[in-house]
């Protein structure tokens, strides 16, 4: 009698259970799912936190450039770092480098990174970070050309990507007449291959890349000028410049800056 008593009351027990669990399986089953869903996607930044925007010109190896439909080289790789220091998710904008200043000036990027050289000129209209890299203009021709040096090439036609400071410097030293503008520095330097032009003026990673990736081309040994790349930043946005070199200054002690451009630069 006992013992079915026992077995009585361990069976109502179960049962009592098992109704308890199908009431909350069943509300517990709908409802949390769907909240449930925000906690654990949010590993994938959710909808609505902090992004760091970027603007750049992703055709200037090894800088920037695509590889494979992604992003790659020495300053999405430095973004992504100054992103992850700020807990932020990076948003990268490739449009035209001529663009880039007046983007970040009226707020429509947070940043620019484009390899780009600190000028007085561009310092009239945006803030430049700590300097995290030096650029070098150079001067590429054709292997057989008979331009030797940066006197040879004042009466020749000089390609240059647009808005850049070898585009600049050239207008500057050489006059319009002698300059064609190219969206691009490899535009500028297909043209130098047809022909179009006779030498192009950019700068000495890209120019590197660009005379590896084409035959018959060579970097002549003169350093037309020698310029600092650095991170443009709205003049009205001193905390995210202060965040910056903040995070430059991290990525030089640590070596991590070093680990970065040796990964491109051989
Ligand atoms: N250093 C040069 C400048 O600041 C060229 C930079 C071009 N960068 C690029 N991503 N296309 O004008």
């Amino acid at each position: 009698m006992k013992s079915l008593k026992i077995i009585l009351s361990i069976v109502l027990v179960v049962v009592f259970a098992a109704g308890i669990l199908a009431a909350c399986g069943g509300g517990g089953g709908t409802a949390p799912a769907g909240s449930g869903a925000a906690p654990t996607g949010s590993g994938a930044a959710p909808a609505g936190g902090k992004t760091l925007s970027m603007a750049t010109n992703a055709a200037f190896p090894p800088y920037e450039f695509m590889e494979g439909g992604e992003y790659a080289g020495i300053d999405i790789e430095i973004a992504q770092a100054i992103a992850d220091s700020m807990g932020a998710e990076l948003v990268i904008n490739d449009v035209e480098f001529g663009s880039i200043i007046g983007g970040v000036q009226s707020g429509k990027y947070d940043m620019g990174i484009a390899g780009m050289t600190v000028t007085d000129e561009r310092l009239q209209s945006v803030n430049f970070s700590e300097t995290y890299a030096t650029g070098v203009q150079v001067i590429i021709v054709k292997e057989d050309s008979e331009i030797a040096s940066v006197d040879d090439i004042a009466d020749k036609m000089i390609g240059v990507q647009m808005d850049t400071t070898g585009d600049i410097y050239c207008c500057d030293d050489f006059g319009d007449d002698h300059v064609t503008e190219f969206k691009t520095g490899a535009d500028a330097v297909q043209a130098l291959i047809t022909g179009k032009v006779d030498c192009v003026v950019i700068d000495n990673e890209p120019a590197k890349s660009f005379v590896a990736s084409n035959d018959g081309l060579k970097i002549l040994d003169t350093e037309y000028v020698v310029e600092d790349y650095a991170i443009c930043v709205s003049k009205d946005n001193e905390e995210l410049l202060n965040e910056i070199n903040a995070a430059i200054a991290d990525l030089k002690s640590t070596g991590k800056l070093d680990e970065i451009i040796s990964k491109y630069i051989k």
